[in-house]
């Protein structure tokens, strides 16, 4: 094979052919991952904008009720989990398809990471310890809930 050859797409290369294979595992990620979230998105929408009184349900309480729900708590977490690691992996794709500068893309890559990182432990932390009595005083309309 001459260098101006594209090597065939399945043709094991020797990196390719001992260990695990990252990136074959990131591309199966990206379609369970599609599968899953299909579910998790539209029924998070249906639940949220179209059942019960739709939209207009929306309020603090809405959301009180929905986290104070195990089966809410983790639906809202399997998603920002799955969403977050199938966005940055994707980002990740796209850097490195198109950033040839090899010191940039280290640094965007990581930056990504580390985005997604921070925001699924945020955003774990606040699913789990949501509390809507916490700084409650005399004078809020939720003091009567939360006074007991
Ligand atoms: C409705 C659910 C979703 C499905 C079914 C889905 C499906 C997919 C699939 C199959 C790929 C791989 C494409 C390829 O390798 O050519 C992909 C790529 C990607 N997805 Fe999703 N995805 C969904 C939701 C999301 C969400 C919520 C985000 C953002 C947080 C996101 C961001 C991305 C990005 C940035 C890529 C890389 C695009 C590229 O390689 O050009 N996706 N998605």
């Amino acid at each position: 094979m001459t260098s101006d050859t594209i090597a065939a797409p399945r043709t094991p290369t020797a990196a390719r052919r001992r260990g695990s294979n990252l990136e074959k595992w990131g591309w199966i990620y990206m379609r369970a991952s599609g599968v899953l979230l299909v579910v998790l998105i539209f029924g998070h929408l249906f639940i949220n904008l179209v059942a019960g009184d739709g939209v207009r349900q929306i309020d603090f309480a809405f959301v009180v009720g929905k986290y104070a729900t195990p089966f809410w708590q983790w639906w809202d977490v399997i998603m920002l989990w799955l969403a977050l690691i199938h966005g940055a992996n994707g980002m990740r794709t796209i850097i490195n398809d198109y950033v040839t500068h090899a010191r940039t893309r280290t640094v965007l890559v990581w930056a990504v990471g580390l985005a997604a990182a921070f925001l699924i432990l945020l955003g774990t932390l606040v699913v789990f310890t949501f509390d809507p009595c916490l700084g409650v005083t005399q004078d809020s309309s939720l003091w009567s809930m939360c006074k007991g």
